[in-house]
């Protein structure tokens, strides 16, 4: 404790005066962010180095005798203010500093636990109504060639049908034969073949993923967006199959009061194609203003895989040389396809696609 003892110039009242209120301010300045209050205590109260001993000693020495009391009685004035400033501390709950470690009466910082996006959750939810009737979940990549996205699909070059799915090409892939040309996915349906083409039958899959269009956002339109595709393909797979698989899956999904009924429709890639449509879960099919007042909702695509898609991946099949193993006389399948955002919108009343994409905590939260 190598304190320098101020210099104390003479010994007249306002002298005194002076030079105690800047010690009782030292003490009070030291007071006001205490956190060591047994260092404080020492630094100056110690019996032998103790700042009010060191300068009561230096000053004593050379005060003539008529300044004694003044200063004994100034000396007392600052050992209480001390004293008290230390009975204080020893009261209040220590302060919560880096240094002197953790106040554990502070209250904790409150972190709120993370939860699942509710796109993610919504996808989750029906991946795993499949994965109870024995689907596994097969991926793809988001960038895809011509020939998976369309050809394989029995979309032929040039097609209306795909002027239906306004795609994002990459640049650049003029000199490479149209097949080969990548873009952005426009739907799930390329990990059908790509599966196929890897693995003979059975097959029972689902496919979670992004898909891409050339889209103008509107209140129910993204240009990225989420589907999930099924693909059952074995020996006597019939329509009855789609239709028992997939009005279980709506059930499971909106309730066992839904109904399901299926629409003639048209994809490339499935003959014969239907549209499901759910009764109205809003109003039960009575009609309402969500439903159009029709009494139902059209949520998904599917219908029965079309030979002609068997017949391009059996001769990929075999141009890698692997071995046929999709013979439409032998084995048939049924497939389907619907979207996420759509999906979860119906499920939790959402009337703006963009929401989910916006990041917005106060629509998040709500699905915690
Ligand atoms: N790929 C279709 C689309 O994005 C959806 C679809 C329809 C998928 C019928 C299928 C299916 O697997 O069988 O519009």
């Amino acid at each position: 404790m190598n304190e320098e003892i101020p210099n104390l110039p003479n010994y007249d009242d306002s002298s005194l005066d002076a030079a105690f209120a800047t010690l009782a301010e030292e003490v009070r300045g030291e007071t006001a962010s205490l956190v060591d209050v047994e260092a404080f205590r020492l630094r100056w109260l110690g019996r032998k180095q103790g700042r009010l001993k060191l300068i009561g000693e230096a000053w004593l020495k050379s005060a003539p005798p008529e300044a004694r009391k003044p200063l004994g009685m100034r000396f007392n004035q600052l050992k209480q203010q001390i004293e008290a400033a230390l009975a204080e501390a020893e009261a209040a709950p220590p302060k919560r500093t880096g240094k002197a470690g953790i106040d554990v009466t502070l209250p904790g910082s409150v972190r709120a636990p993370g939860i699942e996006h509710p796109l993610l959750k919504t996808m989750n939810e029906i991946v795993r109504v499949f994965h109870h009737l024995g689907y596994s979940t097969a991926l793809g990549p988001q960038v895809e060639s011509d020939f998976y996205n369309f050809e394989a699909l029995n979309f032929p070059p040039n097609h209306p049908a795909r002027d239906t799915q306004d795609t994002l090409v990459l640049a650049g892939q003029q000199a490479k034969p149209s097949r080969d040309r990548l873009l952005m996915r426009t739907h799930t349906s390329p990990v059908q073949i790509r599966t196929m083409i890897a693995e003979a039958p059975p097959i029972r899959i689902v496919v979670p993923g992004k898909v891409h269009r050339n889209d103008a956002a509107d209140a129910t339109h993204s240009p990225v967006f989420h589907q999930v595709e099924g693909l059952c393909v074995d020996h006597n797979i019939t329509f009855s199959d789609l239709k028992g698989t997939l009005d279980h899956a709506m059930k499971a999904l909106f309730g066992s009061d839904v109904k399901t009924r299926f629409f003639p429709s048209f994809f490339p890639f499935t003959e014969p194609s239907a549209d499901v449509q759910i009764s109205c879960i809003f109003c039960a099919g009575k009609g309402c203003r969500k439903c159009k007042h029709s009494g139902w909702i059209e949520l998904l695509g599917c219908g029965m895989v079309d030979p002609a898609v068997f017949a391009s991946v059996d001769e990929r099949r075999v141009a890698i040389g692997g071995q046929p193993a999709y013979d439409p006389a032998k084995v048939t399948g049924f497939a389907f396809g619907m979207g996420v955002e759509r999906i979860a919108m119906i499920l939790h009343g959402v009337s703006e696609i963009g929401q989910f994409y916006s990041g917005d905590m106060r629509f998040l939260e709500q699905f915690a």
